[in-house]
């Protein structure tokens, strides 16, 4: 039996088994890679995407609790860095080893799709789930202020 899910946009259905973590379904049966293993225990970020546009752990969610849900990936963004949130990303240099940034992305994707102009405190909150061994928070503080601007004036 299969399940079938929207991803980024797309229908798509996996075989795999029902309680498969949702991370290893979309990296290793649907071949989108961008979403990263860190922990496996819900204590890092790393794999964080969204269902139905809430920041998730992925390796904590079965591909059966997705079923017939919107799970969007970073790969949602697109491959041309276009996106406010990429152009801030890259102007404020703040990947280093990039690990977490996928996750960081995502989380920040979905704050900014609730509010458009996020306080210091509300980022924190939003971000906390998200760690960066590398300590670029400062900077994603930075972007996603950035990001808000720009997609408040557009
Ligand atoms: S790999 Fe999922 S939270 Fe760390
Ligand atoms: S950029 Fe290296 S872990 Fe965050």
């Amino acid at each position: 039996m299969s399940v079938t899910f929207q991803l980024n946009g797309k229908t798509v259905s996996a075989k795999a088994e029902t309680d498969t973590p949702l991370l290893w379904v979309i990296r290793d049966e649907l071949g989108l890679t961008g979403t990263k293993f860190g922990c496996g225990a819900a204590l890092c970020g790393a794999c964080t995407v969204q269902v139905n546009g809430q920041a998730v752990r992925s390796c904590q969610t079965t591909l059966q609790s997705v079923a017939g849900q919107k799970v969007t990936t970073i790969e949602s963004l697109g491959h041309d860095n276009k996106h406010p949130l990429q152009v801030a990303w890259i102007k404020h240099d703040v990947p280093q080893c990039g690990y977490c940034q996928s996750g960081q992305l995502m989380s920040a994707h979905a704050l900014l799709s609730i509010n458009k102009n996020p306080t210091d405190a509300e980022i924190d909150a939003a971000m906390s789930g998200n760690v960066c061994r590398c300590g670029t928070y400062s900077r994603i503080k930075a972007a996603i202020k950035e990001a808000a601007q720009v997609m408040r004036s557009a």
